[in-house]
């Protein structure tokens, strides 16, 4: 069921799509018409992500095992996507991890991981799916950031130096490829309800949600609202910005 055709046969890569933020940003793009990609290093569930998006949205889809931190795996998927459908119109980079400590307890292996998937594969990916975008002279790349990456919090050095960092790498592709007519944009979600902040006590909880303006946690689909806004024609003038979705806790 397409709810609105403004991205009828575009194809759309979301990274990390199997499930949380990417699937609903991956369903979204869809709801709009796009043929989506899921990529991510879960086999079974990405293939179930895209069966359901298909089945739900009549659009095509097709699933990749696709390891964002692996130079090699994210050529092999972005070859075959141009052989078949000459690549990606737009690019998600949501493919994201974290592995938290303070900052003396915090191995080597922790830093490496994170930096890793959050910025290594953002580059990786951004670089194989650009080269069609500047032929084709259009394109959309969406990177999922946090405002970790732009206020800093204890016990997430390295998810926050990631975060800070594809934030700067979003500015500065924005500024390499405008004129090629592609815009490159990040959101910066804050406390989204997931699994992962389901599961937190209740206390911790609390103190959240006192820093909260708008007094709840985010949604998923509000993250992938402001997504597919970053990849429709109605943000044509918009580039190299980044949309904090953190119910005003960053002002
Ligand atoms: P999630 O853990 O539910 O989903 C992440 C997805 O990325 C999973 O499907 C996982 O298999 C995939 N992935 C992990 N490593 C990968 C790799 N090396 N290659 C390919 N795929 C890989 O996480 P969630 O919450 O949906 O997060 C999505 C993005 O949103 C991340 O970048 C995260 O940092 C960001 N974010 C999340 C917030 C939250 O409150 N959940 C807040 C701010 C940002």
């Amino acid at each position: 069921m397409v709810k609105d055709e403004a991205l009828k046969g575009k194809w759309a890569l979301v990274t990390g799509s199997a499930r949380g933020i990417g699937a609903k940003i991956a369903e979204t793009l869809a709801g709009r018409g796009a043929n989506i990609v899921v990529a991510d290093v879960m086999e079974d569930v990405a293939e179930t992500t895209a069966a359901a998006i298909k089945q739900s949205f009549g659009v095509d889809t097709v699933s990749y095992v696709m390891n964002v931190t692996s130079a090699e795996s994210v050529k092999g998927v972005f070859d075959d996507l141009q052989k078949k459908v000459s690549g990606a119109d737009i690019l998600v980079n949501n493919a994201g991890i974290t592995k938290d400590n303070l900052l003396l307890r915090m191995e080597e292996d922790a830093w490496d991981a994170v930096l890793g998937v959050n910025l290594k594969g953002a580059y990786l990916c951004t670089r194989q799916a650009v080269r069609p975008m500047l032929k084709k002279r259009s394109g959309r790349i969406v990177n999922i950031a946090s405002i970790i990456g732009m206020m800093g919090n204890a016990g997430q050095a390295n998810y926050a130096a990631s975060k800070g960092g594809l934030i700067a790498f979003t500015k500065s592709i924005a500024k390499e490829v405008a004129e090629r007519g592609i815009n490159v944009n990040a959101v910066a979600p804050g406390y989204i309800r997931t699994a992962m902040t389901d599961a937190l006590p209740e206390d911790v909880k609390a103190k959240m949600m006192a820093m909260i303006p708008l007094g709840r946690l985010g949604e998923v689909e509000d993250v992938a609202n402001a997504v597919s806004f970053l990849c429709g024609p109605e943000s044509s003038y918009i580039t190299g910005q980044v949309i904090r979705i953190c119910g005003g806790m960053l002002m």
